[in-house]
């Protein structure tokens, strides 16, 4: 019965495409879910419309519909978190490019309250014998919005890991799907620097037996994970599960054994890694991927036993305001769940949480501090300072929660570059800190 619904629905990538009309919202799938076949095909029907605005949280391509200039006033990538791709679009001033302020947890939600999205695209595995898909790769916000969207286009990928919690879907529940096998994309694992690696110890100091963690995008989280190895009974509770986590698991230091919520399970709502972590996902009931709106409230994450969240920032001014996605008017990613997930842990029920904002102590070779008097002007908060715990450099970490101005401006010297202490030390007297 589900091979004739699923033949019915079978049409060619260029149908899908053809089904954008003028003045849609379309939204896509992120990351490693990202449907490629029909995202390269977008440009295709430019001189049909007008007004398109396609969301997604991170697109891994530098697809034409948003590369290209000629595409402005046809097609707009309205991005929840830049990449790359996007990165360079906007820097060209193309205008067809633009970022979604928003908290993960919120992003769809919030988009679907703002406009009901036309056409949902997204991947998923081959039907399995009962007649469901595994939306496989991530439901940070896919699976609200396939339930919101007027018709839902799924590309099937026989390449993609069949992956348990709330991924499934019933071949009813999908307008039309698309074949387009190709290899998952994957993320390149960086080898930590020294400068990470110090960061990374660090981080291990503050990371207790029996944490649930989690962390988040770039080399320093990759380097903190590392450092983890003699810790014991972790557990994971996080918004994107990468290589590491699936090494510490099979290294005996992940078990998820200790967890005061969904004990024994990785809780995850995308991932991101090797092939090798692909096929360990594939069938791997260790592992639930939840909505993003459910995994990173931080109602949800503050159940969580010794929850400690580590993430990443760009710079952070002397009274702990955390600056993680622009640099002065530029916005350089976005928020994600960084305010999710360090909200949700310093407020964690068990009075043990913990949130970790890594940092290098300068950028740019050496030439500016990170750590900074006030923030570049136009800078936007991604955490604001009530919120910030600790700031670790690999020059040490620097104690936030509850300190005052003078404290926090203390100990952000402390764990600058040695360079540059001295002028932050002027700075900070000028302004009334110190
Ligand atoms: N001033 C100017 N430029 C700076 C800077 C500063 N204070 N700090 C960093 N940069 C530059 C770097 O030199 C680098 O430039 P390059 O690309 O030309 O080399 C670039 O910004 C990126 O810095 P890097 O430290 O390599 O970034 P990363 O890839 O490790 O990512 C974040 C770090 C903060 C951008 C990333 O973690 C992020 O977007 N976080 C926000 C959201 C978040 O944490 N969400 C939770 C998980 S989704």
């Amino acid at each position: 019965m589900w091979k004739e619904i699923y033949k019915s629905k079978l049409i060619a990538i260029e149908e899908a495409v053809a089904k954008i009309k003028s003045g849609d919202d379309v939204i896509v799938a992120q990351c490693a879910s990202e449907p490629q076949g029909c995202m390269a095909k977008f440009h295709l029907v430019k001189d049909k419309v007008e007004n398109v605005r396609v969301f997604s949280v991170l697109t891994l391509k530098p697809y034409d519909f948003y590369m290209k200039p000629e595409m402005k006033g046809h097609f707009e990538l309205c991005s929840w978190f830049h990449a790359p791709g996007s990165r360079e679009a906007l820097k060209a001033g193309a205008g067809t490019v633009t970022y979604v302020p928003n908290m993960l947890h919120r992003a769809a939600l919030d988009r679907i309250h703002a406009k009901k999205p036309a056409i949902f695209f997204g991947t998923c595995t081959p039907v399995d014998s009962k007649g469901f898909v595994s939306l496989s790769l991530g439901i940070t916000y896919e699976k609200d919005v396939i339930e919101a969207a007027d018709s839902v286009v799924l590309e099937v990928n026989e390449n993609l890991p069949r992956t348990f919690g709330d991924t499934h879907l019933h071949v009813s529940g999908v307008d039309y799907f698309v074949e387009y096998t190709h290899e998952a994309p994957t993320l390149p694992e960086p080898k930590p620097t020294e400068t990470d690696l110090a960061i990374g110890n660090y981080i291990a100091e503050l990371v207790p037996d029996e944490a649930t963690i989690q962390l988040g995008i770039g080399g320093i989280p990759n380097a903190a994970a590392l450092a983890l190895k003699e810790k014991k009974n972790l557990g994971v509770h996080t918004e994107m599960i990468v290589d590491s986590m699936m090494e510490l698991y099979e290294q005996g230091v992940i078990t998820n054994k200790k967890k005061a919520l969904y004990k024994d399970k990785f809780i995850c709502t995308f991932a991101m890694g090797s092939r090798k972590l692909y096929d360990w996902l594939d069938d791997n009931m260790a592992v639930e991927f939840k909505r993003g709106r459910w995994v990173n409230d931080p109602c949800v994450i503050r159940q969580n036993s010794k929850m400690v969240s580590i993430n990443t920032c760009l710079m952070v001014d002397l009274t702990g305001q955390v600056a993680s996605e622009a640099i002065g008017t530029r916005q350089y990613s976005g928020t994600g769940g960084q305010t999710d997930t360090a909200v949700g842990s310093v407020e964690g029920l068990d009075g043990q949480g913990k949130s970790l904002i890594a940092c290098y102590s300068t950028a740019k070779n050496g030439a500016i501090s990170t750590i900074c008097p006030v923030l570049p002007e136009g800078t936007a908060v991604t955490l604001h300072r009530s919120n910030v715990d600790h700031i670790v450099t690999e020059h040490g970490i620097a104690y936030m929660r509850g300190r005052t101005v003078r404290e926090r401006a203390h100990n952000l010297i402390a764990a600058a570059h040695p360079d540059f202490r001295g002028e932050l030390k002027e700075k900070a007297k000028k302004l009334g800190y110190l």
